[in-house]
């Protein structure tokens, strides 16, 4: 867990194919499940958080400033995801929000795959 990056892989790709669902069943007016998905989706959230931490505390040092970025990233698209969500069930606006996760999922994407561990398609 603090040497490979599968764990981490695979709670954030079961996070995102949750976001994609819970959208899904909102876009055709299931709340209910909706809201079950989004639950199981929030424990996702803290399965994601620590496996990234975990990660970062043991090798932060070797680039602290692209891994402080890194984290960052990662919880931004959480926030954003968990934003967006809240605002559809309470009929809000949800552009702004869109908008922030697109980025940010590309840069947090592009980080993890830049930094040493694991996947190295960039260098
Ligand atoms: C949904 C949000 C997130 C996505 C989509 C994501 C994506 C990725 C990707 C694509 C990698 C590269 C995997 C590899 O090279 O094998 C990675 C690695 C990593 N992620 Fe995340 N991540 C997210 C959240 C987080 C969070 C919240 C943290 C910190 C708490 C974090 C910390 C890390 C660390 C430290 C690595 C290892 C980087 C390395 O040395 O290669 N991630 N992540």
């Amino acid at each position: 867990m603090f040497d490979t990056t599968h764990a981490h892989i695979t709670t954030w790709a079961i996070g995102l194919i949750l976001f994609v669902v819970a959208l899904a069943l909102h876009k055709g007016g299931n709340e209910k499940g909706k809201k079950i998905v989004q639950m199981i989706l929030r424990v996702f959230y803290l399965l994601i958080l620590i496996t990234g931490i975990l990660l970062f505390s043991k090798h932060q040092s070797y680039n602290p400033a692209l891994y402080g970025l890194k984290f960052l990233g990662g919880v931004i698209v959480i926030a954003m995801m968990e934003m967006i969500l809240v605002r559809l069930s309470k009929g809000k606006g949800t552009g702004l929000f869109w908008g922030i996760f697109i980025i940010a999922l590309i840069v947090t994407f592009i980080l993890g795959i830049k930094l040493p561990l694991g996947w190295n398609w960039l260098s």
